[in-house]
């Protein structure tokens, strides 16, 4: 049986990762995976979370199942956290999920019982693994305009127009916040605009918000998110916590289904409850402990947010000096993009021979498409990455 396997291809974040680890050149610079680092190249353990283990150590008395969905207690947290108060409770069905990764994936295979038909809008570009479940789930795709190469910013025309093919039932997936991988967001108006179209067509949409914190605050970056769910009649959103949490590897994130109508709430529960039990039963509680505690605890959530604020003004301030590097260096304002983008991800605009040039002449790594992790410079590398930069000719 096994011989009837074919090799998959690579994920190039994956890959990367693994190219940047066997790289023997010191001085090497990691732009690649979406991981936060510190100025000293080290993903911390906040504060906060670290406290919260701490804490439940003691307190945790058995590790018995928790409920399909997850404790009901991390899904309270979390749609306060996103949601705030955009819609009733009793509107929202949720279930937590293995990663934000996991809540896609559940997302979309929800969409696939409820309307066979239907076709998943993705933005040109997307983050590489929305299009890889949807391919190995055998979803339609239609890709719709979103960056603009020439400014780096959002191709807000194109995008429009492309949404004017949605159909009855189509989804439309959108980042919530710091679009990955460009960096270039849609402003509130504009956000209206689309939530417009999508009203117009009776499409659905379904935003992955995985960077809540690290674009213009919390709320701000809630903000669009919490726009869509109060104004469209469904709304499926996946969020994680692997970023601003910083708990990666403990695998936490949530799929929100909101639906004006609560005569849905059962089915729509139930629905999420079964899918879980379908692909691995039970959802990792750790991380959602400790997000639960988090969020419940005065002292801890301030640190949190404290901690999380660092981060983001942190990733804003290296945005600003790496523009001005290259303004320096360029005598030009065409690397202003830098500092107008969100998140932790930028898309230079470089061609694929020129990144392959920055990794082998450079020990620069950065993804094919140009994407560069903000949060991998520092004070020192900036310079080096400039320079770089414009002797490959950006
Ligand atoms: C990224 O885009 O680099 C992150 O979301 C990590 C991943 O799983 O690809």
């Amino acid at each position: 049986m096994l011989n009837n396997l074919q090799q998959q291809p690579a994920d190039k974040i994956l890959a990367l990762m693994q190219l940047y680890r066997d790289d023997p050149r010191p001085g090497k610079i990691d732009l690649g995976v979406g991981v936060y680092k510190d100025a000293t190249g080290v993903t911390p353990i906040m504060r906060a979370v670290k406290a919260a283990e701490q804490k439940w150590w003691t307190e945790e008395t058995t590790k018995s199942y928790v409920g399909l969905a997850g404790d009901p207690g991390f899904s309270d947290a979390m749609i306060d956290l996103v949601l705030g108060d955009a819609v009733p409770r009793a509107c929202v069905s949720a279930a937590a999920t293995p990663g934000g990764t996991g809540a896609v994936r559940q997302a979309f295979e929800l969409i696939q019982m409820a309307n066979s038909n239907a076709r998943i809008f993705v933005s040109d570009p997307t983050w590489p693994n929305h299009l890889s479940i949807l391919k190995h789930l055998g979803l339609p795709t239609v890709s719709y305009r979103y960056f603009d190469a020439d400014t780096c910013g959002v191709d807000f025309e194109g995008m429009v127009e492309d949404l004017g093919l949605l159909k009855s039932g189509d989804v439309v997936l959108l980042h919530g916040c710091c679009h990955n991988p460009t960096g270039a967001n849609l402003n509130l108006t504009q956000w209206q605009t689309v939530i417009d179209i999508i009203n117009a067509a009776g499409a659905i949409p379904m935003i992955d918000i995985a960077y809540q914190g690290f674009g213009d605050g919390l709320d701000e970056d809630a903000a669009a998110t919490r726009l869509v769910a109060r104004s469209c009649p469904e709304t499926l959103i996946a969020a994680s916590c692997s970023k601003n949490f910083g708990i990666y590897r403990e695998r936490t994130g949530i799929l929100m289904a909101v639906a004006q109508d609560t005569g849905l709430k059962a089915v729509t529960q139930g629905t999420l409850n079964h899918l879980n039990r379908q692909n691995y039963s039970f959802p990792p509680d750790h991380g959602a402990r400790l997000v639960t505690l988090i969020m419940n605890d005065d002292a801890l959530r301030a640190d949190w947010m404290a901690e999380l604020e660092d981060i983001r003004t942190g990733m804003l301030g290296l945005r600003t000096q790496l523009a001005a590097e290259l303004q320096r260096l360029s005598g030009s304002d065409r690397f202003g993009f830098l500092a107008q983008h969100r998140g932790m991800f930028s898309r230079l605009g470089a061609s694929p021979e020129k990144v392959e040039r920055l990794r082998s002449e450079y020990a620069i790594y950065m993804v094919g498409d140009s994407r560069l992790n903000i949060a991998g410079l520092n004070a020192e590398t900036i310079p080096i990455l400039a320079k770089a930069i414009m002797s490959v000719g950006v």
